[in-house]
């Protein structure tokens, strides 16, 4: 069976990460989560003090990227890859909702942007890979053989968000993350450095009212379509 491209891009709390991982695992691939590493920069702005609700010390971060070394590596007892900045082990910390309340500040940075399209590239020249993110589909594989752009209604993510972040304990309301998953949308699609488009040959999946094993088996068809 020959080997592939697949990008998954789309809105905040699709179930993107989700499908992506369980397609990785079907297939045998590896999985990319690209938010983790913008999350990551941003968690690099937040502990260097260069980002808070007040201010964004966006030079320094752009000076300061050249300190910032990201890596995936794999947790055989999870099941999957995780996060380190630098050697350290941040896929807690990354998933906090204050890191969320940042890192569209910091993804729109063209700077920031280059460093990681670079890398992800890098990830993905011997294919058989699975990424996700914003801009897999148009700007960082705009080749991929398969591309899934995936949506759902803010509500619909943000109640998702929500009972993920209650379970880990995160004390926040639901109104917090669904203001956080909208201005993250509009952030997102509005900025100037590859916005959140839908790449022309994406087949869009709106997962509202779709179950995991249900989307599951109708993107497992798409790849069966192509390989
Ligand atoms: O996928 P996740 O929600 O973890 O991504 C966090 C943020 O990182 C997004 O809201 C977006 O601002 C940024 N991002 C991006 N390009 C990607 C992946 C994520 O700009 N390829």
């Amino acid at each position: 069976m020959k080997k592939i491209t697949i990008a998954i891009d789309g809105f905040s709390s699709t179930g993107k990460s989700t499908l992506a991982k369980q397609l990785a695992k079907e297939l045998e691939y590896v999985y990319v989560d690209t938010g983790a590493m913008y999350r990551a920069v941003a968690y690099f702005a937040m502990q260097h003090s260069l980002i808070s609700a007040d201010f964004f010390k966006k030079d320094a971060l752009i000076e300061g990227l050249s300190d910032i070394r990201l890596e995936f590596r794999f947790n055989s007892d999870l099941g999957f890859a995780e996060m380190f900045l630098n050697d350290e082990n941040v896929e807690k910390q990354i998933r906090t909702i204050e890191v969320s309340n940042f890192v569209s500040k910091v993804a729109a940075v063209s700077e920031v942007r280059a460093k990681l399209v670079e890398q992800q590239q890098e990830m993905g020249t011997n294919k058989a890979i699975v990424m996700d993110g914003r801009d897999i589909g148009t700007v960082v594989f705009p080749n991929a053989e398969l591309k899934i752009f995936m949506t759902a209604s803010a509500e619909t993510r943000a109640q998702r968000r929500f009972d993920e972040l209650q379970q880990k304990g995160d004390n926040v309301t639901y109104e917090e993350v669904l203001k956080n998953v909208m201005d993250r949308d509009y952030m997102d699609t509005h900025r100037e450095d590859s916005p959140l488009v839908i790449a022309d040959d994406a087949i869009e999946i709106d997962n509202s009212y779709l179950n995991k094993e249900e989307q599951f088996a109708a993107v497992l068809e798409l790849v069966n379509d192509v390989v």
